[in-house]
Formats: C-alpha cells, sequence, structure tokens
C-alpha cells in the first residue's frame, strides 16, 4: 500500500523579465548572470494576481492531466514562503477559487524544499490516515519578496506554480523521503519583516526589511554539499546504484549548483533535469514546475526512477525516491 503521482501541472506567468531588463535596473550585465547562475530571464506574477492564483492554475492543469474529477480531491496542501496573506491559508483560498468544500486544506514551508516535504505530508496522510486523493501544490510569488535595488538577489528570483494530484496506489510510488533542516544557518537566507517579530511598519518600510536577504556564497557551498547528502541517503537506503536513476529533478537555485552536485556525486550533469535558464529561482515552485516539464517532455517514462533534490531557508533540504508509476 503506498501512494503515487497521478497528475503534474505547472504555471508561469506569461511576462518576463530578462536579463538585459536587469541591466536596466542594477548595476550588472547579462554576460555576468549567465555565466555565474545560468538564467536568461524569470517570470513575473502580474499586479492583480497572487501566489493562490498561480496555484490554481498549475492545480487544474494537473487535475486535467491526471483524468480524476476536482471533486476526488480529499486535501490540499500548499508549500509556499509567498502566501496571499498572514491568514487565511493560501490552500484555503485555492479551495474557494477551486469550488471545492468540506476538505482538510493548509500551508505549510520550507522555503525551497517545499514541495518535497510536501509529498511526504502527502504520503502520511494517505497511507497513515485513509485519505484516497489529494492535491500538493507549490506556488510562488518570489517578486513580490524582491529587492529590484539589490543586484546580489534580484537577479536569481522569478514566480511560478507546479501541482501534483497524488493517490493511494497499489504499488509504491513516493517510495522514500529524506527530509532535514538545520535552523543555525537561518540567517543565511531570510526576510526579516512581515511576521511576529518585525510586523509591517513605517521602520520595516524604511529599512527595506520587507525584501530576501541572502549570503550567498556561503550558501552556495552548504547547497552542494547538502543536496548531495540527500541523493546519497536515498541512495544508500534503498540499495541503488547511480545508474538505477532515470532523471535527478533538482532545486534551480543556479545551474554552477547543480554542476557541483552532479560533480560530487559522479553522475552526469544529462542526467540532471535543467531548466533555470527560463525562469531562475521560484523557491518551492522549481521542483513540481521541473517534474511537469520533464514528463511533458517525455523524459520520464513509466517505471523510471526518479530523485527530487532541493535546499532552501531554514536552512532545509531534502529528496524524493519516485518511480513513475502513471
Ligand atoms: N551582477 C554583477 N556583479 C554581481 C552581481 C550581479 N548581479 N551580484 C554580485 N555581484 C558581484 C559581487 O558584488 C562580487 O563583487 P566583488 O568581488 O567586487 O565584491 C562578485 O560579483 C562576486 O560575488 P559572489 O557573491 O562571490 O559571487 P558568486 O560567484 O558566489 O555568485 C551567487 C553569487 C549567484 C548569489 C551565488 O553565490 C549563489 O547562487 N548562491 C546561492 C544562492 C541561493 O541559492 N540562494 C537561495 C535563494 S532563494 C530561496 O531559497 C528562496
Amino acid at each position: 500500500m503506498g501512494i503515487a503521482i497521478i497528475g503534474t501541472g505547472s504555471y508561469l506567468p506569461e511576462l518576463r523579465l530578462t536579463n538585459r531588463d536587469m541591466e536596466m535596473m542594477v548595476d550588472t550585465s547579462d554576460e555576468w548572470i549567465v555565466s555565474r547562475t545560468g538564467i536568461k530571464e524569470r517570470r513575473i506574477c502580474p499586479k492583480e494576481y497572487s501566489a493562490s492564483d498561480l496555484g490554481v492554475f498549475a492545480s487544474l492543469k494537473a487535475i486535467e492531466d491526471s483524468k480524476i474529477k476536482k471533486e476526488e480531491i480529499e486535501f490540499i496542501i500548499c508549500a509556499t514562503i509567498t502566501s496571499d496573506m498572514y491568514f487565511p491559508s493560501t490552500a484555503c483560498i485555492i479551495q474557494k477559487k477551486l469550488e471545492l468544500e468540506n476538505i482538510p486544506s493548509f500551508d505549510f514551508q520550507a522555503a525551497c524544499s517545499g514541495f518535497i516535504y510536501g509529498l511526504e505530508i502527502a504520503k502520511g496522510l494517505i497511507v497513515g490516515c485513509g485519505y484516497k486523493k489529494g492535491l500538493v501544490i507549490a506556488s510562488e510569488c518570489m517578486s513580490r519578496l524582491t529587492d529590484y535595488t539589490d543586484r546580489s538577489t534580484c537577479v536569481l528570483l522569478g514566480d511560478g506554480a507546479g501541482a501534483a494530484i497524488v493517490s493511494f496506489s497499489e504499488k509504491e510510488g513516493i517510495i522514500d523521503s529524506f527530509l532535514s533542516s538545520n535552523g543555525n544557518y537561518g540567517d543565511l537566507l531570510y526576510t526579516p519583516a512581515g511576521g511576529s517579530l518585525y510586523p509591517c511598519s513605517f521602520e520595516t518600510v524604511e529599512k527595506r526589511m520587507g525584501f530576501m536577504k541572502m549570503e550567498g556564497s556561503t550558501l552556495f557551498k552548504i547547497a552542494i554539499y547538502s543536496m548531495s547528502e540527500a541523493v546519497n541517503k536515498l541512495l544508500e537506503r534503498n540499495k541503488l546504484k547511480k545508474e538505477d536513476i532515470s532523471i535527478i529533478i533538482p532545486h534551480q537555485a543556479n545551474y554552477r549548483i547543480i554542476a557541483g552536485v552532479a560533480k560530487n556525486l559522479d553522475i552526469p550533469i544529462e542526467k540532471f533535469f535543467i531548466n533555470i535558464e527560463k525562469y531562475g529561482n521560484m523557491s518551492a515552485a522549481c521542483v513540481p514546475v521541473a517534474l511537469d516539464e520533464a514528463v511533458k517532455e517525455g523524459r520520464i517514462k513509466k517505471d523510471d526512477l526518479i530523485i527530487t533534490v532541493a535546499f532552501g531557508a531554514g536552512l532545509t533540504w531534502a529528496a524524493n525516491l519516485i518511480r513513475w508509476i502513471k
């Protein structure tokens, strides 16, 4: 008895912010951004939309892909660090917009590792609590946390959403997950204001405390180490060889981080699905968007073994071992 992904969907807003656009905003260059990060453009959520809207668009595609009726969904969980508001949860707002009533819906956050945590939470709900089908969403409007005067962070971030329909399954689809965190590294990546510690005030606006702060080069090294560790743990625990894995779906923070993980693990970079050039870092949405694109591009076939892997604020890091049984 287990759980499997039976449908995926993603949504990227149409508006593109290219490296040329960034050159007009801060002291940077297309050459620097491409060579240091691999990013060429990112998508930006229009003003009238928020994380719940992107989440709804991605969810509708996942529902269609799964061929289930939306009424079969028994829970909605949403990973986001850019929720529409303090409360209610973005998951409840999505529930309303999908016109689904009287099912559990809640948000959780593990920053960029959110979707990977979410699949394990969904497994607990289905295998441990008896739910049959659920919707796992990761939706992010990172542009709303981005300081477009800070060249060290603004070139990295973009908006988007991904979703998956998960279902009770005779055959195990989410075989194993490795989840971890270390709060001691919390001050490497955070947004100080907007929570109960520093609620919005004139001071927080004046000091630009509502924007993401980051120590990039330290994170860079930890990211390579932690993502490699997560993949290795899953391989060891499940007695698998690297060659048994068909594709790795990594968090898309920096091409050089993905290349560093590939080198560390001695796995060819071609085995990693990379779309960072189109979208930049969409936090928790990176992994489900990449998974959806990999499926739709025919890079994933029935019975393939997949590893998803990410790191993010917290710091958190995580990986899923998935058999594609759709
Ligand atoms: N354009 C031009 N120059 C820049 C830019 C830019 N956009 N940004 C920084 N620089 C400069 C720096 O000021 C520095 O100049 P200096 O040497 O004169 O001081 C130089 O480039 C090198 O800076 P580094 O920070 O050492 O550059 P690095 O090679 O480490 O690349 C980067 C920086 C891209 C941020 C990298 O460290 C990285 O990707 N880190 C991980 C970031 C990450 O994944 N964060 C997660 C974020 S989001 C989330 O989780 C929600």
